[in-house]
């Protein structure tokens, strides 16, 4: 089921979500609900508090061979390197920015029945996990962007 995603300004974005305890039915469906949510926003990831889910769950699939990736409770655990480029966010809907991240990252996570892995990202997939994971502390890639890009390709 797609669900609204909330977009910039609205106060739920900007708070810290609560560890996911529970490997339930509950985190299944909210797991099958974000990634409806992102496919049809043609999103690259998507983190439960843009749907008005204060819990640390994400979803990403950057279109390469992990396909769609489900992180509960992730943490960065290290982070190598530099990427600068544009990045976009479906709670900021026809806006991009410039934005450095770090171009490889390690991350902790369990899966949707609570077993803990990790994963290594690259590129894009790096990218987006450190975008999708400060979500979860309610920041926003407008907040460390160095500047905005318009349509025209002009960066301003
Ligand atoms: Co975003």
């Amino acid at each position: 089921m797609v669900r609204k995603i909330l977009e910039l300004g609205d106060e739920t974005l900007r708070k810290t979500s609560k560890p996911m305890q529970k490997f339930d039915l509950r985190l299944w469906l909210l797991l099958r609900d974000m990634a409806d949510t992102m496919y049809n926003a043609e999103g690259v990831g998507l983190a439960a508090p843009q749907v008005g889910i204060l819990r640390r769950v994400v979803v990403i699939d950057v279109q390469d061979e992990h396909g769609l990736i489900e992180l509960v409770n992730p943490e960065i655990i290290s982070a190598e390197g530099e990427q600068a480029g544009s990045e976009g966010c479906l709670s900021v809907p026809g806006r991009r920015g410039y934005v450095v991240r770090p171009n490889k990252v390690t991350v902790r996570a369990q899966d949707r029945k609570g077993k803990r892995f990790e994963l290594t990202g690259e590129g894009l997939l790096a990218r987006a996990l450190c975008h999708e994971i400060d979500h979860l502390d309610g920041i926003m890639y407008v907040d460390k962007m160095d500047h905005e890009i318009f349509d025209d390709g002009e960066e301003n």
